[in-house]
């Protein structure tokens, strides 16, 4: 190009930049014409590469040129900018300090998470490490491994939901004590909380709901040691000294003996009566051994409880489905229960 042609281009591009930077309304803007103007890829900055294509007077002139050309752009982006900057303070001295805010309303746990975390905090004082295992199962860890075999009625009991493809959602988290049996040393000292899932539906079950279960395996462990340990947990749960436990005689296929344990509580018409929360007992040597343990030399407890029933007595719930149908009125009342 001739040094006419260059000062011709460069008029445009000055001019079409000057009525473009006029135009931005905000700082973001105000960045990019900065960079579009000025910057590397520059229309302006590949004009002055041109300068070396010129020669002596014709090099001075245009370079003169071009420097002002450069000049007043960068003028008119901070004229713009002290502009924008008197726009935004007029803004803030316009804003009404004293209006009320926008209500916003803050989210909180689920009832049933509070209930979790406040158990498994109990459980963790009393130095139960937390594991978790999958809602979709085996057969193996749900059933053959706990001592239910193909033909047991137990199977019957547990309404399944299985899966196309042989798995199934589990039907308690006592399939977690398997999994923990066979990965972890002992002396193992578990607690697994999570989901369960049974075909069941009614005042007091739910489809889904809630487990925690609690697994020991040492030498020496005694039967005594788990009713300490329930009736520890219970106690700090219920934060009442006195709550009255019970252990009735019962009967699970994976442990033996087995116990369910219920406390006293007040029903709605004021009574004093009994409510199953967990099952328990002395891991069955079929189960050790299923998981590798050898059950000479080792023994261990076992529990699940239940956390709907924990959570129903703890805040005074009579219908478990409240808890599902996430009713927001419902589930605000308990914003504010701190556990
Ligand atoms: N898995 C049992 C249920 O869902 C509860 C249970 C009973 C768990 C006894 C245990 C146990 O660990 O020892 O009904």
């Amino acid at each position: 190009m001739s040094v006419e042609e260059l000062k011709t281009e460069l008029e445009k591009v000055l001019d079409k930049a000057l009525r473009s930077i006029k135009e931005i309304k905000n700082y973001e803007d105000l960045e990019k014409a900065r960079v579009q103007f000025l910057g590397k890829k520059s229309q302006l900055n590949s004009l002055m590469k041109s300068l070396s294509t010129l020669d002596g007077k014709n090099k001075a002139d245009f370079g003169k040129i071009v420097n002002q050309a450069k000049n007043s752009l960068n003028s008119s982006l901070e004229e713009k900018k002290k502009s924008l900057k008197s726009k935004a303070n007029k803004k803030i001295d316009n804003f009404d300090v004293t209006m009320p805010s926008r209500q916003i309303s803050i989210g909180s746990l689920h009832p049933i998470t509070k209930i979790m975390n406040y158990s498994i905090d109990i459980f963790q004082a009393l130095k139960f490490e937390c594991v978790e295992g999958p809602e979709v199962e085996d057969d193996f860890h749900n059933f053959t491994a706990l001592n239910i075999p193909e033909s047991h009625p137990a199977r019957a009991m547990h309404d399944t939901f299985y899966l196309e493809d042989g798995n199934l959602l589990r039907t308690h988290t006592s399939s977690v004590q398997i999994r923990a049996m066979r990965e972890k040393e002992i002396p193992i000292r578990i607690i697994a909380p999570g989901k369960v899932y049974r075909k069941d539906s009614d005042i007091t079950h739910t489809p889904m709901f809630h487990q925690i279960e609690g697994l020991y395996i040492d030498k020496d462990v005694s039967f005594s040691n788990l009713k300490s340990i329930i009736n520890i947990f219970l106690k700090s749960f219920f934060e009442e000294e006195d709550l009255k436990i019970r252990f009735r005689p019962s009967y699970f296929p994976f442990t033996e003996p087995s116990a369910e344990v219920d406390i006293e509580y007040f029903n709605n018409k004021g009574e004093k009566s009994w409510l199953e929360i967990l099952g328990c007992g002395m891991v069955h040597p079929n189960v050790l051994e299923m998981a590798n343990i050898n059950s000479s030399i080792y023994s261990g407890y076992a529990f699940g409880l239940g956390v709907e029933r924990l959570a129903m007595l703890k805040l005074g719930i009579s219908d478990l489905r409240l808890f599902y149908e996430n009713d927001l009125r419902f589930l605000e009342q308990f914003k504010r229960v701190k556990l």
